[in-house]
């Protein structure tokens, strides 16, 4: 007797939940935050409590076998203790389009993205003082995560979240990338990624001759070797930033 055909997943490329629809009769949808190559991000309350809190969808079609929600929420768990990334409650199910989907619940951090803290700045840029402050607030909350062995693998100014920005800044980090079990190279890269939020922070191209030497020094023009010479984990980029002096 042939094998039973498995059962098709059905290919959802967008879920658009509208505000106010009711999920797993425990969250109503207040708006949606964004969406990607994976799913879609909500806000969304809590019923039974009115906390807000945040819901990632993941289009079935990229979670086959649950196998990169698993990953995902596996990967905060681990990371819980590093302040920088945000915190994970947990998995549920609800059914759109017919299909399962599977959603993962996490705090909902209030900010403002990196990409638009950065452009709502004058000139759309950070002055060099505050810019280094910004790298060592990712550089320190990266550390935690290399200490651990682990990476974020996906780390650009709309995965960074500017919590409160003060005498020095609170980020949080989202939408951790699984590219496979963890080595240095990923670590590398993690780092490598810092580099250009920072670049990107002080105005990129159109500003990088000007900078000063010590900033030249950090960036190397972006060039990826000369970088991990430098610095090959968060940990020892945030050493520099600490003991390096200004002419
Ligand atoms: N926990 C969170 N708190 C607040 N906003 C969030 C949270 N998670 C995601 N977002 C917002 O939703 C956007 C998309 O989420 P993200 O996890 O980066 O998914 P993707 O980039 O794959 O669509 C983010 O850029 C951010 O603006
Ligand atoms: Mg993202």
């Amino acid at each position: 007797m042939p094998a039973k055909p498995a059962k098709k997943t059905r290919k959802i490329d967008a879920f658009n939940l509208a505000p106010g629809r009711v999920l797993a009769r425990k969250y109503e949808v207040i708006r949606q935050l964004g969406a990607g190559w994976e799913g879609e991000v909500y806000l969304i309350r809590e019923l039974a409590t009115g906390i807000e809190r945040t819901a990632k969808l993941f289009f079935p079609q990229r979670n086959l076998r649950d196998k990169n929600t698993h990953f995902y929420a596996t990967k905060l768990h681990k990371l819980r203790h590093c302040p920088i990334v945000i915190q994970y409650s947990h998995q549920d199910t609800i059914t759109v389009q017919g299909e399962p989907v599977t959603l993962l619940i996490s705090e909902y951090v209030e900010g403002d993205l990196l990409s638009q803290f950065i452009q709502r700045h004058p000139g759309k840029r950070l002055p060099p003082f505050e810019a280094v402050h910004l790298l060592h607030a990712l550089a320190s909350g990266m550390e935690c995560i290399h200490a651990l062995g682990e990476y974020h693998g996906d780390l650009h100014s709309d995965n960074i979240i500017v919590e409160g920005f003060g005498l020095r800044f609170d980020l949080k980090l989202v939408d951790l990338f699984h590219l496979g079990a963890p080595t240095r190279e990923h670590i590398r890269m993690d780092t490598v990624d810092m580099i250009h939020v920072f670049y990107e922070a002080l105005g990129g191209q159109k500003h990088y001759a000007r900078q000063p030497p010590e900033i030249k020094y950090i960036i190397n023009g972006l060039k990826r070797s000369l970088i991990l010479k430098k610095f090959k984990s968060a940990g020892q980029l945030r050493q520099h930033l600490e003991t390096m002096r200004w002419s």
